[in-house]
């Protein structure tokens, strides 16, 4: 915790630390300092929260779909360290028109406030100035957002399920709330937030926030969010939503066409929480809901407190793709709970959630589907690192000059795991499980840095059995290229069948309607298909989609591997399947390696700049930009 220099920081903590000590009397208090914390700030930040610190937004918007502007204010609290006299405020914005700003005193009048906008940088936008009285405690900036935020997604009727009614969502993570609210966009800044949201009657408005399923749907919606969370949780949908439950607890928000669908889908959220739960101690934000998405949002999954966004993607039909469930769940521990301080520390979030996520679904759908997950995400690691300079394969890389966006890789996710694994298997099972609990009770509700991490890590297992640590070279892990030599590599099993009824095929032995693939799950196919050779003749492609008619598959997963092969093995009659795909689904995991695929070849990039054309206006901006990379849009 980066708080140690100053105590009122320490205050604002205090709901929270109140809060943690309530459910965990063994941890310090979050008024102690934490030694020699780091001093690395943001960098992807101009806000200055060591002088004046954000601590809650109250927010008011008008959702206009037809303009594609959200309009209304952000009301900040802010508190300055004990002394402290700032009057300078300093906020993220990026392409936001603020029209006002005012300051106050709690309960006293408003006065204008004078400020400036920055001139934007292209990868943090335009730091906002605002000078406040000493004494000023709450700052109201009236403004407008403009239709290209690249945090907002406005989909006109027919890019949603139910093509009669527009949809709008956010997506904040990782420097994207600055572009729909001012604020200090660091994940080291905890808030509060409470929102009113007033949108067309007939749609309704969700929140990482208490949204009520029974909420009247009346166009005029409040949300509070009592718990502090970084801003990159912030997160706001407004669409034609209907609920279905799973649990008291848990449910599904989707437009109407998907919401049964997304229910039977998700239907073992309630068993997940529970799995979690006894492993990682209890899970501290009430519910815990899905909202399935129009297909063009971007990610898996979004692990926004109490409503995690997901991609209608995962509905394969048959629950194999619910890892990334676990994972969004894994989140309320690791990332919302215990939040990276920067993005440099991303691998806290999404290494320790990728180790947890395996864990939830050993425990829910056994040890066999866990461990192929880990092989394929190990697979997917080693695929990635090979293509990486060796500063992109460091755990915990520097960022300066560089958008997070473009930092976000496998090693944060993947070799953040096997780290952690490595921890498992040398400490043994039962005493990691225990560190791990502890981790999540002393630093619930605070962000950290590596630093911090490591520093708890000592204390708290190496240093007890400095033996057994020689076998966790912690720098290693944390500080250089490549995976460690002496990491101890996920095998499952149930591979090396496959591997083998491959093999077999493509020697001659068997056609391939003789291959043994009645019982594969979805990871089995998965591992099938990458165990082919890259390129399979055309000839040996057809005769596999003539048996499993893999090009017809209803699995995104599955398709995008086949893609993957059709493109390496200029498989023709692939081609519709991939453009139909790349031009109904925006999810970047899936349009990035099959656009990169495509650019290898002169032909290849002709054809990606072809369905881009088409595909492009229906993109989320985050996607867009990536993809634009990729093809060197615009040609
Ligand atoms: N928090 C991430 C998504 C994210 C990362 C958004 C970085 C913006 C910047 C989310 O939890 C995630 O990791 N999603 C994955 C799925 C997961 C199972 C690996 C995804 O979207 O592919
Ligand atoms: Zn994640």
């Amino acid at each position: 915790m980066r708080h140690g220099r100053f105590a009122a920081i320490g205050l604002i903590l205090l709901g929270a630390a109140a809060c943690r000590r309530a459910e965990s009397p063994r941890s310090g208090p979050a008024l102690t300092p934490t030694p020699a914390a780091t001093s690395s700030r943001d960098v992807h930040s101009y806000g200055n929260p060591e002088e004046i610190r954000v601590t809650h937004a109250d927010l008011d918007w008008d959702v206009d779909f037809d303009r594609k502007v959200l309009r209304g204010s952000a009301t900040l609290t802010v508190k300055r360290p004990v002394g402290g006299r700032s009057t300078g405020l300093v906020l993220d914005t990026r392409a936001l028109d603020v029209s006002k700003v005012e300051a106050s005193r709690e309960g006293s009048a408003w006065t204008n406030s004078p400020f400036s906008l920055a001139p934007p940088d292209k990868i943090l936008g335009s730091a906002l100035t605002v000078t406040i009285p000493e004494d000023a405690t709450q700052v109201r900036i009236t403004y407008a957002t403009r239709p290209e935020a690249s945090g907002l997604q406005w989909l006109d009727p027919p890019q949603t399920a139910g093509r009669k009614n527009p949809f709008l969502f956010t997506q904040s993570q990782a420097i994207h709330a600055r572009s729909w609210i001012p604020l200090q966009d660091s994940p080291s800044v905890r808030i509060t937030y409470r929102a009113h949201v007033r949108t067309p009657r007939n749609l309704m408005a969700v929140m990482s926030a208490d949204n009520d399923p029974n909420e009247p749907r009346d166009g005029d919606y409040d949300f509070e969010m009592p718990q502090p969370i970084p801003s990159y949780l912030i997160a706001l949908a407004v669409g034609d939503l209907a609920f279905a439950p799973i649990s008291l607890r848990s449910g599904v928000w989707a437009e109407r066409p998907v919401v049964a669908k997304a229910a039977r889908e998700f239907a073992d959220v309630e068993k997940m929480i529970r799995a979690a739960e006894t492993l990682f101690g209890p899970y501290r934000w009430e519910r815990y809901d899905v909202l399935v998405l129009p297909p063009s949002f971007p990610f898996g999954g979004m692990e926004n407190p109490r409503l995690t966004f997901a991609t209608p993607t995962l509905l394969a039909g048959d629950k194999s793709l619910v890892a990334v469930i676990a994972h969004e769940l894994a989140h309320s521990w690791a990332g919302n709970l215990v939040t990276n301080a920067t993005w440099s520390d991303f691998w806290l979030n999404e290494g320790v959630t990728t180790y947890l996520e395996r864990r939830i679904v050993e425990q829910v759908y056994g040890a066999r589907r866990a461990e192929m997950e880990a092989v394929l995400g190990l697979q997917d690691l080693e695929k990635e690192m090979a293509g990486l300079p060796p500063k992109d394969q460091v755990l915990h890389p520097d960022l300066r000059g560089r958008d997070p966006d473009d930092a976000a890789t496998d090693v944060a996710y993947e070799k953040g795991a096997l780290f952690l694994r490595q921890l498992e298997a040398v400490y043994g099972r039962d005493r990691f499980d225990r560190f791990l609990r502890g981790y999540f009770d002393h630093f619930a509700f605070q962000s950290i840095t590596t630093d911090d991490f490591i520093r708890y890590l000592h204390a708290n297992l190496l240093d007890a059995d400095p033996k057994l640590a020689a076998q966790v070279p912690v720098a290693d892990w944390t500080e250089k290229p490549e995976i460690p030599a002496g990491a101890r590599r996920p095998v499952s099993d149930a591979l090396a069948p496959v591997e083998a009824e491959a093999q077999s095929w493509l020697d001659g032995k068997k056609p391939a309607a003789a291959i043994a693939a009645k019982n594969w799950s979805t990871q089995e196919w998965l591992h099938f298909l990458r165990a082919l050779p890259n390129p399979t003749s055309p000839a040996k492609m057809e005769e596999l989609d003539r048996a499993f008619h893999l090009s017809a598959s209803g699995n995104s997963e599955i398709t995008n591997e086949w893609l993957l092969l059709a493109i390496a093995s200029h498989y023709e009659p692939a081609y519709p399947r991939l453009e139909e795909f790349l031009t109904s689904m925006g999810r970047q995991k899936f349009l990035k390696p099959l656009y990169e695929a495509l650019v290898r070849t002169p032909e290849g990039r002709a054809r990606a700049l072809a369905i881009y054309r088409k595909a492009r206006p229906g993109y989320h901006p985050i996607a867009v930009a990536t993809v634009d990379k990729i093809v060197g849009w615009p040609g």
